[in-house]
């Protein structure tokens, strides 16, 4: 294509042009809602370095949820805030637990969203990490058992699908094999499936209150340097019986987006995790950038990089940019 035969610019210069040729399109059914439950009546409690979001309790949690499906979006994403955490997190599999609870009356008052549950015990562990302590690390194999309770627990309060988060080894395949032999096998798992160590996820220890009180996340979530583990911690998935895989955090790892999406044909998840919000928040209170447009940039880049699905605490946002035009 050589100048002047070929002109970039016009097929550029007419918005209707620019529409015609859009190549990547964003749509409401593209988003899941992440939020937090927690224990108490009348909480609503702003997490101070994620503007616009929330610890609540479960009546404020099926109000804002009745909200979010107004909007047209399809999911909400559940994370629980429990009252007590314990050496072993046994609040996670409680019938009578913040997440049960709150998945229970969000299908009995708003049918149509679907509930999707995060399935990790570090919000309910009292050294925050993700699985059961044993030896100063966390033993892969005793936290499975933990981790198909809780999904377990969470599908029959009526979840619509589960969404492990915890990096364990087997995980998926242990889960499914639970799900499906207590008569649940038409509920889908979203696999974490590729999960890096990263510090953008600081904001959401805070509203999950879910940091770890020793050591860090390194022996069981990804290591920011690898590529090709990536691949490997999918396929993995893919054979234990994954629905959705997803890779996380989104804008740092748009290169594994794309490979994960070359390499399987499963749907596609990214998460845009909570300090990419924070840092897009911040920026926008400050002025400094014009936050409608650089969201749905950001919405746009991680679809060109092959999401199908985007987990965002900016969804309800894009709903309405979306639902006006822009
Ligand atoms: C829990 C979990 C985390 C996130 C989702 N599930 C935190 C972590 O692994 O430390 C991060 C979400 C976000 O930052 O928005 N395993
Ligand atoms: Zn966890």
């Amino acid at each position: 294509m050589f100048f002047p035969t070929y002109r970039a610019r016009r097929i550029r210069g007419r918005d209707v042009f620019r529409r015609m040729v859009r190549e990547t399109v964003l749509s409401v059914d593209d988003l899941i809602y992440p939020m937090f439950v927690t224990y108490g009546r009348g909480v609503r409690t702003e997490i101070s370095s994620m503007p616009g979001i929330h610890q609540q309790s479960v009546e404020n949690i099926v109000a804002e949820a009745g909200q979010v499906h107004e909007l047209g979006i399809p999911a909400v994403l559940l994370f629980g805030i429990p009252e007590t955490k314990d050496a072993v997190g046994s609040s996670a599999f409680q019938e009578t637990g913040v997440v049960q609870e709150a998945v229970r009356e969000i299908k009995k008052n708003v049918p149509g969203l679907a509930v999707i549950t995060d399935v990790c015990m570090c919000e309910y562990t009292a050294h925050g990490h993700c699985g059961l302590i044993r030896g100063g690390d966390v033993d892969n194999d005793a936290t499975l058992e933990l981790l198909c309770k809780e999904a377990l627990s969470h599908a029959r309060a009526g979840a619509d699908m589960v969404a492990p988060s915890d990096m364990m080894d087997g995980r998926v395949g242990a889960i499914r094999e639970a799900l499906d032999s207590n008569g649940f096998t038409a509920i889908p798992i979203m696999s974490y499936a590729v999960k890096y160590a990263s510090g953008y996820y600081g904001p959401f220890r805070e509203a999950a209150d879910s940091a770890p009180r020793f050591g860090d996340r390194r022996s069981y979530q990804m290591d920011p340097a690898n590529r090709l583990e990536a691949i490997r911690e999918a396929s993995m998935d893919v054979e234990e019986g994954a629905d959705i895989l997803m890779v996380k955090p989104g804008l740092p790892y748009l290169d594994i987006v794309r490979e994960v999406r070359n390499e399987f044909n499963l749907p596609l998840a990214v998460y845009n995790v909570s300090g990419e919000y924070s840092m897009v928040k911040a920026a926008a209170l400050n002025g400094w950038i014009d936050e409608e447009r650089v969201v749905m940039e950001t919405m746009i880049a991680l679809k060109r990089a092959g999401a199908d699905l985007i987990l965002t605490y900016h969804a309800r946002d894009v709903a309405e940019i979306l639902r006006k035009g822009w």
